[in-house]
């Protein structure tokens, strides 16, 4: 058994080594051999490896389920000999098991490095991560990969993951046939269908995904249930007065660009613009600032939701105003967008496919596809805001390039391989952030505090509906009795 399932380790990894020199279908792995990984890797599976980005390009992340409280992650050099090994915390789930992270620093730039985890008498394979040489990457995003199904033994959770790895092989190939790597990967929510610990396990079951830091938020799905809090580790968490029950703000640099990551479930606006101006200030020499939450402002027209999307405006659009933010990548909507230069929620400058914008005095905001649950409704409207969309059945990949004169977003259809949109965002300047104007904004202060009061009774629901799920706010505990 643990002879079958190093082999089918190792083709997944010859895979996804040789897709820069393959065509993309020839080089994906087929739905037969991933369903015979599903089998024979059983364990390797459940222990769900992630690999996290640290506060910068020196640092990882790496977390993982086990029985026992202590383990450690041991690091290699690129011939496989030991260069150190760094002891685990153990957060305990409320499946009465734990999720151990390490912490891995001190990395040196433009090297490649192996590592594998240990707890117990169990050890992970060797997986390999490589890290950055100066400013330039590249990133992919995605946002709405929805893995969901009975437990992951089944089929549903077994063929969205399925889904989730032909979508990172084929985007690995499209990078490696450019000449580049891909160095981040970025979900901006719904990750999962239900926020269950089996969805988070599929989501890391393809080995791409513990060779590359991943970057995720929380999204409305995730907030369902509460494994996504233990599931995720990261660095520079918010210290927030009223944090949603299983996401909070991280942040984290590479590269020139500071990642604010948050979570738009928390309406408590006060505490995002807290967490910003924080992050903001402790990098002040970063050029470009980047947003991920899961919430859409100016995506898809969706009656029904155009009254909480006017709201959400109303919330976010000043942070990203106020602090100079030059993209959010954004979900929620299922729906490929690029909107405008927006600023104090009108366009300052059109966008268009293919376009470029030179020092913007404002941001664009982005939505990408479902990865598993792509829009069919084609009576959807958009927003007035919109300078590119197009709607599709595929999955949906975007690799962004990020380097300290530009961000450039390329898109691409899995299936028929299409270029479906790009933008380039260029900046002359090494100032971070882009031009504020001071604008009348009376408003804000009261839409900080509704938001907080707004998130008080949201949480009092959710934490009311997941004490189910052996979950306990202690902050709302004395209100139940
Ligand atoms: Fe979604
Ligand atoms: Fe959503």
């Amino acid at each position: 058994m643990m002879k079958t399932k190093r082999i089918l380790a190792l083709l997944l990894t010859v895979v996804m080594l040789c897709t820069g020199s393959m065509s993309v279908s020839a080089a994906t792995t087929s739905a037969e051999a991933w369903s015979n990984y599903w089998k024979t890797a059983d364990e390797e599976i459940g222990a769900a490896v992630m690999l996290t980005p640290g506060s910068d390009d020196s640092e990882r992340y790496v977390s993982w389920y086990s029985e026992s409280e202590s383990g450690s992650v041991v690091l290699l050099d690129s011939n496989g000999k030991k260069l150190d090994e760094f002891t685990a915390s153990a957060n305990k789930t409320h499946q009465d098991d734990y999720r151990l992270c390490a912490v891995i620093d001190s990395l040196e730039d433009g090297k490649t490095y192996g590592y594998y985890c240990k707890s117990g008498d169990w050890t992970s394979e060797t997986y390999t991560f490589t890290t950055i040489d100066g400013d330039s990457f590249t990133a992919m995003y995605l946002t709405d990969i929805h893995i969901t199904g009975e437990d992951y033994h089944e089929d549903g959770i077994r063929d969205n993951s399925y889904n989730l790895n032909l979508t990172l092989e084929t985007g690995l190939a499209k990078a490696r046939a450019q000449g580049k790597n891909i160095d981040l990967l970025l979900s901006a929510g719904d990750q999962g269908s239900d926020g269950r610990r089996d969805e988070y396990t599929g989501l890391v079951a393809s080995p791409l995904v513990r060779s590359i830091p991943f970057a995720t938020t929380v999204g409305n799905h995730d907030k369902k249930g509460a494994d996504y809090r233990y599931f995720t580790h990261q660095p520079n968490t918010a210290d927030m007065n009223i944090r949603s029950y299983v996401g909070t703000d991280y942040w984290f640099v590479k590269g020139d660009v500071l990642f604010l990551i948050m979570d738009s479930n928390n309406t408590s606006m006060t505490d995002h613009r807290r967490f910003v101006k924080k992050a903001v200030k402790a990098n002040e020499d970063v050029k470009w600032r980047v947003a991920m939450f899961h919430h859409d402002l100016y995506s898809a027209r969706i009656e029904s939701r155009e009254s909480e999307n006017a709201l959400l405006r109303l919330m976010w659009a000043p942070i990203a105003d106020e602090f100079g933010i030059d993209l959010c990548l954004l979900g929620h909507s299922h729906y490929y967008t690029i909107s405008n230069v927006l600023y104090n929620n009108k366009t300052v400058e059109a966008t268009e496919n293919g376009g470029k914008v030179t020092d913007a005095e404002g941001t664009v905001y982005m939505v990408s596809g479902s990865v598993n649950r792509p829009r069919d409704d084609e009576n959807v409207g958009l927003s007035e805001n919109i300078g590119h969309a197009y709607l599709t059945q595929e999955k949906i990949y975007n690799l962004i390039d990020f380097s300290e004169d530009s961000i450039v977003i390329n898109s691409y259809t899995v299936e028929s391989d299409e270029n479906i949109g790009s933008l380039t965002i260029e900046k002359t300047t090494d100032e971070g952030g882009h031009n504020y104007r001071t604008i009348g904004r009376l408003y804000y202060p009261l839409v900080s505090v509704i938001g907080f009061i707004a998130n008080i009774f949201t949480n009092i629901g959710d934490a009311y509906d997941n004490r189910q799920q052996g979950f306990k706010i202690p902050f709302f505990e004395g209100l139940f009795g």
